[in-house]
């Protein structure tokens, strides 16, 4: 099988890339072979790849910058994985797609399941949401992976290595306690994504929740990871770490304050639950002291 990893550069395609070897031939690439923003790059990698999966692991993730930058967030989130879609339907390929709890507002106060309504409240929120609903206009062969508070040792940053930074250089830090999630790790994810490329078809194309098991907030999170990181013996200067709200901590955008997501589907689906967040917590930091 010949498969067509897009984001090549990104943590959770860093993380997919040596997992998906064990599924066929991986042909990882970033922006400068197939630049999401730009619908003819998509096409013209496609026609000359002829995959027969794609999986999308690019995006544009910064979520507070995208309410500056609307158009860019959208081509990337919100067009770019029609094309994919409607290549694949061409081919007759699939694609596998990742897309985030911030398509929903928050205010549910149980665990989102995958038919629940969305409602984003910020522009990337929006875009991938303008992203699920291009790949499912353009047809069926696909599976949609709606993840949340994604981290790994690869990519540019993410909140634990920014913990880690801050950890180190500050005695005091100061996060967020308002928030509530699911920490999910790139090599759990990971794995559950390459346990069902065998299963593609349609029975199993759709949409699935898949995040670490467990529930937390920002603080509670920082808290592990300081915890955990103390354990293996990583430098920290770190004294207090002091709980906010919200609005003590104003962004230009808005986040849903309980965005758990049911990965009860996807757990059927593999016949096993996700690990809880604090053991992807600690696989991860293990792997960064080494
Ligand atoms: N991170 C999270 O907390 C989180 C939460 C929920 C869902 N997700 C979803 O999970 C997936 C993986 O995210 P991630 O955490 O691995 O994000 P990431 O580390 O920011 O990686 C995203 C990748 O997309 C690439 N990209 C951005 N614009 C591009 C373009 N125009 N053309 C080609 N590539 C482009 C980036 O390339 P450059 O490095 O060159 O910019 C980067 O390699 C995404 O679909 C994301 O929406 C993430």
């Amino acid at each position: 099988m010949k498969i067509l990893l897009a984001g090549g550069s990104g943590q959770l395609a860093q993380e997919l890339q040596p997992i998906l070897l064990s599924s066929g031939e991986v042909i990882a690439v970033d922006r400068t072979r197939l630049d999401l923003s730009q619908p003819e790059s998509i096409r013209q990698a496609m026609a000359e790849i002829q995959p027969d999966l794609v999986v999308n692991a690019g995006a544009y993730t910064a979520v507070d910058k995208a309410e500056s930058e609307p158009e860019l967030a959208n081509a990337v989130n919100g067009i770019a994985p029609g094309i994919l879609a409607e290549e694949c339907e061409k081919l007759g390929a699939s694609l596998m797609h990742f897309s985030t709890d911030y398509v929903f507002d928050g205010s549910h106060g149980s665990a989102y399941k995958e038919t629940d309504s969305t409602n984003p409240l910020g522009t990337y929120g929006k875009s991938k949401l303008a992203g699920e609903e291009a790949i499912r206009k353009a047809g069926n062969r696909h599976i949609i992976i709606r993840t949340a508070w994604v981290y790994g040792n690869g990519g540019k940053g993410n909140f634990v290595k920014t913990m880690l930074r801050l950890g180190k250089e500050r005695e005091e830090i100061r996060v967020v306690a308002d928030q509530i999630g699911s920490p999910t790790w790139t090599g759990d994810l990971s794995a559950a994504t390459s346990q069902i490329i065998p299963l593609l078809g349609p029975e199993t194309f759709g949409t699935y929740h898949y995040t670490n098991s467990g529930v937390c907030s920002w603080y509670d999170f920082a808290i592990a990871i300081f915890e955990e990181a103390e354990k293996l013996g990583l430098p920290l200067k770190v004294q207090r770490v002091i709980p906010i709200t919200t609005a003590e901590y104003p962004t230009p955008a808005k986040r849903p304050a309980f965005s758990v997501l049911s990965s009860v589907k996807i757990s059927a689906l593999l016949g096993t639950h996700p690990p809880h967040w604090r053991q992807g917590l600690r696989q991860m930091l293990a792997r960064e002291v080494k």
